[in-house]
């Protein structure tokens, strides 16, 4: 499923491509399940520029490792089944070559469907909350974008790794009520109101932690919402606003930090550490600490309807294509 210029859903389309050969370093995986993420969305809108010719979208999947490149011995193994991040993309497609070093091991706990949407998402939770905002037991976390794929599963890790509450925005009252059901947020906000709720949650203080993927009014907002020493870390722009212009004043004055977490950067300059955020988020969700809600499932030909979904804010939870199943 592939695009050759940057437009609406209407640009996805099939296409049949030969079946590519993994080079040194890298996995072949015949994928069974793709996630569907907000960053794909963007990749499609030309947010991170024009594609060079027939594009395959999507960055995480699962599926069985086909074959291996040069140099990749027994990590993973031909027949492994695998959760896999694709920083340069690919996961929506039968075939995709992975970085052997992000073909991480499903745990037998973990079903393939469940593993299609996971590697970006838990990896990206994990690092945003243990690395960019330094999570730290006995903190107070907010999550803007709370009831959707990274939110849901971030509101479960921040409590996993001692989190005292867990609050979250969303854009409408009925994922306020969906994302605390399936999530266990301490209380979901309707994002506008978001600082004065804050507040009153808190008994003034702020929090010690926002998770920010939004951008725009609510990056901004979220200065005020934040407690002394807390940080605000910041990982997405799903508004697609333009950049701002923020006031430091407010954080030297009591010690706050803006922060950033990019998984494509932390790919190219720290792959170790990324590897490593993933392996313990998935044997946390192999424990069970933190569960996937996979509300929607396409199968490959309807990435668009999926697209449409995501790219009008409509999704709640997790959505996968079907490629090749289980
Ligand atoms: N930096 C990284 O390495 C990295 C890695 C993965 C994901 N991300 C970012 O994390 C965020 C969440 O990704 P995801 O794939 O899990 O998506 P998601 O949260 O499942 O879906 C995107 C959500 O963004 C919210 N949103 C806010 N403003 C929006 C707008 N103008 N149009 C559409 N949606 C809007 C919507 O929820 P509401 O109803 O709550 O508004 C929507 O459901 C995205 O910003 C993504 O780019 C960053």
């Amino acid at each position: 499923m592939a695009f050759s210029r940057t437009g609406g859903p209407e640009v996805l389309h099939l296409i049949d491509l030969p079946t590519p050969t993994p080079g040194p370093g890298e996995i072949l995986l015949r994928v069974a399940y793709a996630g569907v993420n907000y960053g794909e969305i963007q990749h499609r809108l030309g947010d991170f520029g024009e594609p060079d010719g027939e594009t395959v979208t999507g960055l995480e999947a699962a599926g069985v490792v086909a074959a291996v490149g040069e140099g990749v011995a027994g990590d993973p193994s031909v027949g492994d089944r695998v959760a896999a991040y694709l920083p340069d993309g690919g996961g929506y497609a039968e075939y995709a070559v992975v970085p052997a070093a992000f073909a991480f091991p499903l745990p037998d706990a973990l079903d393939l469907r469940t593993g299609g949407g996971a590697a970006l998402v838990l990896t990206t939770a994990y690092g945003v909350l243990a690395g960019a905002a330094r999570l730290a037991p006995g903190d107070t976390v907010l999550i803007h974008a709370a009831a959707g794929g990274v939110g849901g599963v971030a509101a479960q890790l921040a409590r996993t790794l001692g989190a005292r509450a867990v609050y979250g925005t969303v854009s409408t009252p009925e994922k306020a009520e969906y994302a605390r059901a399936a999530f266990g947020y301490d209380e979901v906000f309707v994002r506008d109101a978001f600082p004065q709720a804050v507040r009153a949650a808190t008994a003034g203080r702020g929090v010690d932690v926002v998770l920010d993927p939004v951008g725009g009014p609510t990056r901004q907002a979220s200065l005020d919402a934040l407690a002394p020493f807390g940080r605000v870390a910041v990982y997405g722009e799903a508004a697609r606003h333009p950049d701002l212009h923020l006031p430091v004043l407010p954080l030297w004055k009591n010690n706050r930090t803006l922060t950033g977490y990019n998984i494509g950067d932390l790919a190219r300059r720290a792959p170790e550490t990324l590897r490593a955020h993933a392996l313990n988020a998935l044997r946390l969700a192999a424990e069970g600490a933190v569960r996937l809600d996979i509300t929607e499932e396409y199968d490959l030909p309807d990435a668009a309807a999926a697209h449409h979904l995501l790219g009008e804010g409509r999704n709640k939870g997790k959505t996968v294509l079907r490629v090749g199943g289980a």
